[in-house]
């Protein structure tokens, strides 16, 4: 069964073709740098971006997997959560080519697209049950109960920022750029992660909620004091020490996030004992530092880690969005969706 995937939630065009579930037969994505000089993603841009970029990219993925559209069994797309004006970009393209080639089409919630991309390029007895799925990106950041490939519950989340916008807002403080995430990692490779003693917040024992306000407030409060004039853009000071400072700030703030992780870990296994693995996905999940500390904590548990199987599939991408398609329409008993219109839901729930 072939799967033709559409993810444009936010500020990657991106169409991918997979068969059954697994098998990436093409995945292409074109990222909208526009954005990086505003320090974040601008609407009214990356609709203009998605609209110019979406056939091109959709012709690349047909080319790329060698098939044309009439060999297509279902179309897919992210119909939420996400930017209005992003996801209204793939849920029109989709629908309006459900409709010209009668293709059914399948919404897939972002979040549930994230989970499924460990199964991209993985023989499915591979993924061990139950298991907790860690979703962390620049939008979303929750723990998942998952009993099997189409049962899943959500235990908890981040109550203010998701982690990967606390690592974006951080960057702009220091002026390392955006997207946030690789650029705080490279820094903190070289800095001192016991430096500065960042917070990490006390939710109560039991909560499997998590905050990273807490944190990216700290950060601002240092560069308050430190440098001031870096919180209204002026980053002329370039002396050796102001690297330095950054280097222990991007490497003490990413050391928090692993403890604010890690304390909520302790809570989650300690009440499910039965968990047998630990999926870590999102564009987060590229974090080398966390990847290392989380392994080390998952084996005192004998649990193991998987992350998707290319950094691309972590980041956000169709790939994982036909994949996710195909699980549910397992769940559906395989039957096709009559669908041929999909509305876009900004702030779509699981
Ligand atoms: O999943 P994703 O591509 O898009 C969303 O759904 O948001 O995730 C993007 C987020 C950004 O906030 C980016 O800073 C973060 O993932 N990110 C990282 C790394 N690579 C990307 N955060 C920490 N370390 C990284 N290496
Ligand atoms: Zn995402």
């Amino acid at each position: 069964m072939k799967i033709l995937a559409f993810e444009t939630s936010c500020d990657d065009t991106a169409v991918a073709i997979i068969e059954n579930g697994v098998r990436v037969l093409s995945s292409v994505r074109v990222s909208q740098l526009e954005h990086n000089a505003w320090g974040g993603v601008v609407p009214e841009i990356a609709a203009r971006l998605h609209a110019e970029a979406w056939r091109p990219v959709l012709e690349q993925a047909l080319s790329e997997a060698e098939l044309e559209m009439r060999e297509i069994d279902y179309l897919a797309v992210t119909y939420g959560p996400g930017l209005q004006t992003s996801l209204l970009s793939g849920t029109t393209a989709a629908s309006f080519l459900s409709l010209l080639y009668d293709i059914p089409l399948i919404p897939v919630h972002h979040v549930y697209g994230h989970l499924c991309s460990v199964f991209l390029e993985r023989d499915i007895n591979e993924i061990g049950f139950p298991a907790l799925v860690l979703t962390a990106s620049g939008g979303h950041t929750e723990f998942y109960f998952w009993e099997n490939a189409t049962t899943w519950y959500k235990l908890g989340g981040s109550l203010d920022d998701a982690v990967g916008e606390a690592f974006d807002k951080v960057a702009k403080m220091l002026g390392l750029g955006y997207p946030g995430g690789p650029l705080i990692s490279k820094r903190a490779e070289t800095g001192d992660r016991k430096k500065y003693n960042f917070p990490v917040p006390n939710l109560g024992k039991q909560s499997l909620d998590l905050s990273f306000s807490g944190v990216k407030s700290a950060v601002r409060r240092l560069v308050e004091a430190e440098y001031p004039a870096w919180l209204e853009g002026d980053f002329s000071n370039q002396a050796p020490e102001a690297a330095v400072f950054i280097n222990d700030v991007c490497a003490s703030f990413e050391e928090t996030c692993g403890r604010i992780f890690i304390k909520k870990f302790k809570t989650i296994f300690e009440a499910h004992p039965e968990l047998k693995a630990f999926y870590f996905v999102g564009g987060v999940s590229a974090n080398t530092y966390l990847n290392k500390a989380f392994t080390k904590f998952m084996h005192q548990y004998g649990v193991e880690i998987k992350t998707p199987k290319k950094i691309e599939y972590s980041t956000d991408n169709a790939a994982m969005i036909g994949a996710a398609a195909y699980w549910q329409l397992q769940k559906e008993g395989g039957e096709a969706p009559t669908v041929q219109y999909v509305e876009a839901l900004p702030r779509l729930s699981l």
